[in-house]
């Protein structure tokens, strides 16, 4: 069996199987599980005994992360150390999601395994504190995912390319930034590459992030005409504008590349602009 912490967000709800225990802050999708209670995610774990614990519990908004960085550290640092110290205390696998924000964005080609990381900003530096804590471990695996779209578990869609689709739909303007480069993943391609990696009980670090190589700008644009909407609606802004807005800095250029996953595993990195597409012509 296979313990997911955050079990009722995006990621979790994505990974495929019916040998999946899910927990999460709230009870209602999941068992119940605060992973910043040392106890109780020492309880919860020894008492099912999984084989694995995908960990997926955090904190994921950037600009909160930055004005309340304790909070961060404590669910994203230390939840992330108290999971841990579970899986060691009964030999489970630690699956570990974690960021393409530890990076800075100096590089202008997605990011491989080796490349040095410099996170700008809380959130990214919380992954990369868990990631080096986890790294002691020698039964973990570590997987750095792009910018993820999708559904959760509820049925809500989540995505910055789902607000775009909607909005042109409803044939509203929208202003999108010219920058942010990222490698777009979809959620249910993630989920299932998660499923092989655990199966075949993989270790180490690995990225994950899909085809493309796009600006925001792009990905809309590009997105957009693919679902046959009017992409002229999109306007491009420039990055200074959206950056006056945000508290946490953004690198400009963060996507990963998947290439070791596809030599070592056979996953090749998915189309996700094609299923988000798909996703919205097919929506009500
Ligand atoms: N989605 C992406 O684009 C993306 C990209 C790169 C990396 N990641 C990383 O992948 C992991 C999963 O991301 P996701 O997109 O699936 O996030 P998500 O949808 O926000 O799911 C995280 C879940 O963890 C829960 N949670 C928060 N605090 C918790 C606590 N103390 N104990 C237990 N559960 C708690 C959240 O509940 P609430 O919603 O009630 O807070 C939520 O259900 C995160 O580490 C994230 O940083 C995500």
């Amino acid at each position: 069996m296979i313990l997911v912490t955050g079990g009722c967000g995006l990621i979790a709800s994505n990974i495929p199987g019916d040998d999946l225990l899910l927990t999460d802050i709230l009870p209602g999708c999941a068992e119940k599980l605060d992973v910043t209670d040392p106890a109780q995610a020492d309880q919860v774990i020894r008492r099912h005994r999984p084989s694995a614990v995908v960990h997926c519990a955090a904190w994921i908004d950037l600009d909160q992360c930055e004005k309340d960085p304790v909070g961060c550290f404590r669910v994203n640092v230390v939840g992330s150390m108290n999971v841990l110290s579970a899986c060691r205390a009964i030999g489970a696998r630690m699956v570990y999601l974690s960021t393409q924000l530890v990076f800075d964005g100096q590089k202008r080609t997605p990011y491989v395994e080796e490349d040095p990381v410099g996170p700008l900003q809380q959130y990214g530096q919380s992954h990369y504190s868990a990631e080096q804590y986890i790294r002691g471990y020698e039964n973990h695996l570590i997987v750095r995912t792009s910018l993820c779209h999708g559904q959760k578990r509820g049925g809500e869609r989540y995505g910055f390319i789902y607000w775009v689709l909607d909005s042109l739909r409803a044939g509203k303007k929208i202003d999108v930034v010219d920058g942010f480069w990222t490698t777009p993943v979809d959620a249910r391609d993630l989920g299932k590459c998660l499923r092989v990696l655990i199966d075949r009980k993989a270790t180490g670090l690995y990225h994950y992030g899909g085809a493309q190589y796009l600006s925001r700008y792009d990905y809309a644009v590009q997105a957009a005409e693919r679902a046959g909407l009017d992409a002229s609606l999109i306007h491009s802004i420039g990055v200074e504008e959206l950056m006056k807005k945000w508290v946490a800095r953004r690198p400009l250029f963060a996507g990963l590349d998947g290439g070791r996953l596809e030599r070592e595993f056979g996953v090749a990195p998915s189309d996700a602009l094609a299923a988000a597409s798909r996703d919205r012509k097919e929506a009500p």
